[in-house]
């Protein structure tokens, strides 16, 4: 299928695969089973440019899939390495709770992956690559992992961010907050 593609694209369109790294549930694909698939997709590594993982592929496993302040940031950097390491010639992406230029810049630059993927952040704030490649990184407009996309897309079908209300229109990434014409003290209750 990846050869299809690449066939019908050719370069320089740019294919990542994304496998299961680890499903988290008992039974499931683990980290030694993606590894075996990643071998074997490895044999057309001529027709794809990335590798990166799907984490917890499993509804049991959702808060794996879309991991959140319940726990740390950036969970899965030595998971990645493992999975990478395996196949030194194949570009590897980190992707899970990112959502900070400066926590990916880290993942570029101490071996954990070759790219980094942007998921929701991407939801929150479209311009966030140009906004960090310009060193605006206080305009960026971050996610913060409350998981509402999710929720928007399972229940409604169709995409909503608590963050961006414009998420998917037009012109969602140049919206700027009007200039106040007169300051007044507010006051904000509860958390
Ligand atoms: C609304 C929404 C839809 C998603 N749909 C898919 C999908 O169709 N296939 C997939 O592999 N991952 C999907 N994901 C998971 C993301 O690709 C990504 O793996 C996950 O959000 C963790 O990365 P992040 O922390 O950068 O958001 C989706 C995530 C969200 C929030
Ligand atoms: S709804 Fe918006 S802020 Fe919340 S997790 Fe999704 S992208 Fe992030």
């Amino acid at each position: 299928m990846v050869s299809a593609i690449r066939g019908k694209f050719g370069k320089p369109f740019i294919i990542a695969l994304k496998p299961p790294g680890d499903d988290g549930v008992a039974g499931g694909i683990d980290l030694e089973m993606a590894s075996a698939i990643n071998t074997l997709l490895a044999v057309h590594a001529e027709d794809f440019d990335l590798l990166t993982s799907v984490w917890g592929a499993h509804a049991r496993s959702l808060h794996l899939h879309l991991p959140d302040a319940h726990g740390p940031r950036h969970p899965y950097p030595e998971d990645i390495k493992a999975l990478r390491s395996a196949h030194p010639g194949i570009a590897a992406s980190a992707i899970g709770y990112l959502t900070d230029p400066v926590e990916r810049e880290t993942a570029l630059t101490n071996g954990t992956s070759d790219v980094v993927f942007l998921g929701r952040p991407l939801i929150t704030d479209a311009a966030f690559p140009n906004k960090a490649a310009e060193g605006k990184i206080e305009n960026i407009r971050y996610c913060v992992t409350c998981n509402s996309c999710w929720r928007s897309i399972i229940e409604a079908g169709a995409l909503a961010c608590d963050n961006n209300p414009k998420v998917g229109e037009p012109d969602e990434h140049f919206v700027a907050p009007p200039a106040v014409t007169s300051r007044r003290h507010v006051v904000i209750i509860g958390t």
